[in-house]
C-alpha cells in the first residue's frame, strides 16, 4: 500500500466514533477484537436512530405511510446485499446471524443424508449438523484433501458440504472452488459460512459458484441481530420453513396455511427492522471505501503483523504458522502462560482489547494440541502502529508473567 492509501484508511477512523474514547484508565483505544464483531461506522448509528426516531412501524402489513417507508428501506437492502455478493434479491433471506442461517440449512437438510464438514470449523458449523457429520481432513493451509472429500462423494449419500470459507482463528482459506467443483460433478450443494471472510474478501457467489452462504452483519459494522443467507433460487424454495408463523404465510384457514415464498418464508414474525437499515448503512460505506481496498489493506495489516511477531514473539507461537501471504486474524499461543491473563493486562495496561480463548472453535485448538489462544483480529480502522504497540504488549506481558 502506498502511503495515500494508508493516509485515506487512517482518515476513516474519524467516522467510528468509540475510537475517540479511552479505556478506564485513560488509554487511547486500541480495537484489535474485529473477528468477534466490528466496530460501527457513523453512518450506521444514523441510520439505525433515524428509522427509530422518525421511521417505527411494522413492515410488509400496514398501508399507511410509515409502513410503505419502513417496508421500502427494509426491501431496498435486500438488493443492496444481493449486490454486495453478486446474487438476485430473492436469494437473500435476512435472519439473525450466521449460526441461525446455519440451523436453518441444517434443519432443512436433515433427512437429505449426510453433511460433511471439517474439523477446523467455528462451533456454528458443526453444533447444528449434529454428530453424524462427517469432519473433512484438511491440510497445514487449511485446504480440504481433495482425494478424502472424494471418497466420500463416492459413497453417493452426501447431501450437503458446508464450510467456512476463512478460518476465525488461523485466517486459512479453504479451496473452496476446487471443493464445489468436485460436489458439483456429484450433484452435491455446498454451503459457504464466510462469517470470517465477508468483512474483507470481496464476494462473489455467481463466481464461486456456491449454492448457499452466511455471514453476519455485526462483523461488516452493522448492529448484531441481523445476518444474511443467500440461497441459489430453486434451492431455498425447496427447503422447509424453520419457523413459522406471522409473515410466512399467504393465506390461514381452518384447515391449513399457504406458505409463501423464498425469501419471505423464512422470514418469520417481526424481523429486526432497525439492524436491516443499519445493514443496509454498513454496506453502502462498504461499497463506497471499495471491497478491493479493504482487501488490500487488510493483507498490508496482515504483512505487518506476521512480521511484528516474527521479530519480537518465540518462533511457532501462531497457531497455522506464519507462510507466505498469511491472513490474519493471528491466534497466539505461549506455552505456560494463560492468553486470558496477557488479554486482561493489554486491557488493564495499555486500553488494548482482543480475545482470548477458543474463539468458538474449540476442536481446532484440540486437534492442534493449543490449549487455548489471545487473537488479534483487525479491520479497515487499525493502522500498522496499533499492531506494532500491541505486539510490544504482548511481548512485555508474556516477560512478566514469566518471570
Ligand atoms: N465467531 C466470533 C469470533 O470469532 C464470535 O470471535
Amino acid at each position: 500500500m502506498n502511503q495515500d492509501d494508508i493516509q485515506r484508511f487512517t482518515e476513516l477512523r474519524e467516522q467510528f466514533p468509540i475510537l475517540s474514547r479511552t479505556s478506564p484508565a485513560g488509554q487511547p483505544l486500541i480495537y484489535l477484537d474485529s473477528a468477534a464483531t466490528a466496530l460501527k461506522p457513523q453512518c450506521v448509528v444514523d441510520a439505525v436512530s433515524d428509522m427509530l426516531m422518525n421511521k417505527t412501524a411494522n413492515i410488509h402489513r400496514s398501508v399507511h405511510f410509515l409502513s410503505d417507508e419502513a417496508t421500502e428501506a427494509y426491501e431496498t437492502t435486500r438488493d443492496i446485499v444481493a449486490s454486495f455478493i453478486n446474487a438476485e434479491s430473492n436469494e437473500i433471506v435476512f435472519l439473525r446471524n450466521t449460526t441461525e442461517a446455519l440451523n436453518l440449512l441444517a434443519f432443512a437438510y436433515r433427512d437429505r443424508g449426510r453433511v460433511l464438514t471439517s474439523w477446523a470449523e467455528h462451533h456454528s458449523n458443526m453444533l447444528p449438523w449434529g454428530e453424524d457429520a462427517f469432519r473433512l481432513e484438511v491440510d497445514s493451509q487449511g485446504n480440504i484433501l481433495l482425494d478424502a472429500l472424494e471418497q466420500e462423494l463416492e459413497r453417493k449419500d452426501v447431501a450437503l458440504i458446508s464450510l467456512s470459507q476463512a478460518s476465525n482463528v488461523t485466517g486459512n482459506c479453504v479451496n473452496l472452488k476446487q471443493v464445489i467443483a468436485l460436489a458439483h460433478s456429484y450433484g452435491v450443494p455446498v454451503a459457504v459460512d464466510a462469517a470470517q471472510a465477508a468483512p474483507h474478501t470481496p464476494i462473489d457467489v455467481h463466481d464461486l459458484d456456491c449454492d448457499f452462504l452466511a455471514f453476519s452483519g455485526h462483523k461488516l459494522g452493522a448492529p448484531t441481530g441481523v445476518g444474511v443467507l443467500f440461497g441459489k433460487a430453486d434451492l431455498l424454495e425447496s427447503m422447509d420453513l424453520y419457523l413459522k408463523g406471522g409473515s410466512t404465510i399467504e393465506e390461514v384457514n381452518f384447515d391449513g396455511y399457504q406458505v409463501k415464498n423464498a425469501p419471505w418464508k423464512f422470514e418469520a414474525g417481526t424481523p429486526a427492522i432497525e439492524c436491516v437499515v443499519g445493514l443496509r448503512a454498513a454496506i453502502t460505506f462498504l461499497l463506497g471505501v471499495g471491497m478491493d481496498s479493504v482487501h488490500e489493506h487488510f493483507m498490508d495489516l496482515s504483512a505487518h503483523t506476521a512480521a511484528e511477531i516474527a521479530a519480537k514473539l518465540p518462533a511457532d507461537c501462531v497457531m497455522g504458522g506464519l507462510p507466505e501471504g498469511k491472513k490474519g486474524p493471528f491466534s497466539i499461543t505461549y506455552k505456560g502462560i494463560s492468553p486470558h491473563a496477557i488479554a486482561r493486562g493489554l486491557s488493564d495496561r495499555y486500553g488494548i482489547c482482543i480475545r482470548s480463548g477458543f474463539h468458538c472453535a474449540q476442536p481446532l485448538h484440540l486437534k492442534m494440541s493449543v490449549p487455548a489462544s489471545l487473537r488479534i483480529s483487525f479491520w479497515l480502522y487499525n493502522t500498522r502502529e496499533e499492531i506494532t504497540k500491541t505486539v510490544d504488549g504482548i511481548a512485555e506481558l508474556a516477560a512478566v508473567v514469566n518471570r
